[in-house]
C-alpha cells in the first residue's frame, strides 16, 4: 500500500505533491462510500481510538473530523478546553498525556497558538493531526479546498486562484497557498495592504489590491472572513469600508469577463466579505467544500493510521 511521507499531519509544509495526490485518490474512494445510499461506513479504523481536542471554537472542522472517524469505525472521544481542567492550570502536555493514558492512538487538535501541533508531536507518542493552529496552518481545510477545485475543473494545475481578504491572520490562506502551489496552480492574494504580509512574495504568489482586477484574473475566488478575534489593532477604518472595497456581491460577480467559482472556508460573515446571493449562487461551491471535508479527513486519518511506528 502507498504511504504518506509523514507520521503526523502538522501542516501542508510537511507534505509532498505525491502525498497530496495520494490523499485525493483515497478521498475519491471514500467519497464513493459516503455517497452510497445505505451503508456509508467502512471498518478500516475499527481498532483505533481518536481524541478530538479543541482549545478553540469550531463547527465544521470538529464535526467533520468526528464524522470521518465514525465513518471509519474508530472509537471517538471529544474534548473541549472550555469545559476541562485546562482552566485549572493544567499544561498542554499534561492534558494530552492524561488523555493518552486512557489508550488513545491519535490526537486531532485545534489550538490558538501557532506551532502547538508541532510542539505536541515532539512531546507525546500519539500521531497528531493539526486541525488549525493559530494563524499558522489549517492543512485539512487546504486539502479539501484543493480537492473541491480538482472536482470542479478536473485538475488544480494551471488554475488561477485568488485568495481575498485577511491574509495576515489566516491559517487557511497559508495552507491554501502551499497546497495550491504544490499542485501547480497560479495563486494571487488580494486585500488591503495592512492585511497582506510583507513576506508573501517569497511564497511565489502575486499580490493585487484591486478586487475587480483580481476577480477578472482568476478562475476561482476564495473569500476569507475578517478574523477580528486575531486583530489586536485596527487594520482598516471600518467593516463597512472593507465591504465596499473587498466584499463580493452579485453585481460584481455578474459584471466579470468570465464565470468564476466562489469558495469560502466558513464561517461566513454574510454581508461583509460575501453577500447572501453570492454565497447561495450556482457559482458557489461552499457546501461542496464542507461535504468534501469528510472524505478528505477520512483519507488523512486512514493513511496516517497505516503508518508503521
Ligand atoms: N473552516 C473552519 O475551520 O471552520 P470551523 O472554524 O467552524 O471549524
Amino acid at each position: 500500500m502507498a504511504e504518506l511521507s509523514t507520521r503526523h499531519l502538522l501542516g501542508i509544509k510537511g507534505l509532498t505533491a505525491q502525498d497530496i495526490e495520494l490523499i485525493f485518490e483515497t478521498a475519491d474512494r471514500f467519497k464513493d462510500v459516503l455517497n452510497q445510499p445505505q451503508i456509508r461506513k467502512v471498518p478500516s479504523l475499527r481498532d483505533l481510538t481518536i481524541a478530538n481536542i479543541f482549545f478553540e471554537n469550531s463547527t465544521r472542522t470538529r464535526l467533520s473530523f468526528e464524522l470521518a472517524e465514525k465513518r471509519l469505525s474508530a472509537d471517538v472521544v471529544n474534548f473541549a478546553a472550555s469545559s476541562s481542567s485546562v482552566s485549572k492550570g493544567e499544561t498542554l502536555i499534561d492534558t494530552v498525556n492524561n488523555i493518552l493514558a486512557m489508550k488513545v492512538d491519535m490526537v486531532v487538535m485545534r489550538h490558538p497558538y501557532a506551532g502547538a501541533a508541532t510542539f505536541l508531536s515532539k512531546h507525546v507518542k500519539a500521531q497528531i493531526v493539526n486541525a488549525g493552529d493559530g494563524a499558522h496552518e489549517h492543512p485539512t481545510q487546504a486539502l479539501l479546498d484543493a480537492f473541491s477545485i480538482r472536482e470542479k475543473y478536473g485538475d488544480v494545475a494551471g488554475k488561477k486562484v485568488v485568495i481575498v481578504g485577511d491574509i495576515l491572520h489566516s491559517r487557511v490562506a497559508l495552507s491554501n497557498i502551499l497546497c495550491l502551489k504544490q499542485l501547480g496552480a497560479e495563486v494571487m492574494v488580494c486585500g488591503p495592504t495592512t492585511l497582506i504580509p510583507k513576506y508573501i512574495g517569497a511564497l511565489g504568489v502575486q499580490v493585487e489590491h484591486n478586487l475587480i482586477k483580481a476577480l477578472n484574473w482568476c478562475d476561482v475566488a476564495n473569500m476569507l472572513r475578517i478574523q477580528l478575534e486575531r486583530q489586536d489593532i485596527k487594520y482598516f477604518p471600518s467593516l463597512r469600508e472593507y465591504t465596499m472595497l473587498y466584499g463580493l456581491n452579485k453585481d460584481i460577480l455578474d459584471s466579470l469577463d468570465k464565470e468564476i467559482t466562489v469558495m469560502h472556508p466558513g464561517p461566513i460573515n454574510r454581508g461583509v466579505e460575501i453577500t447572501s446571493d453570492v454565497a447561495d449562487s450556482k457559482q458557489s461551491i461552499i457546501l461542496d467544500q464542507v461535504e468534501n471535508g469528510v472524505a478528505i479527513r477520512m483519507a488523512v486519518l486512514y493513511l496516517l493510521a497505516g503508518q508503521t511506528p
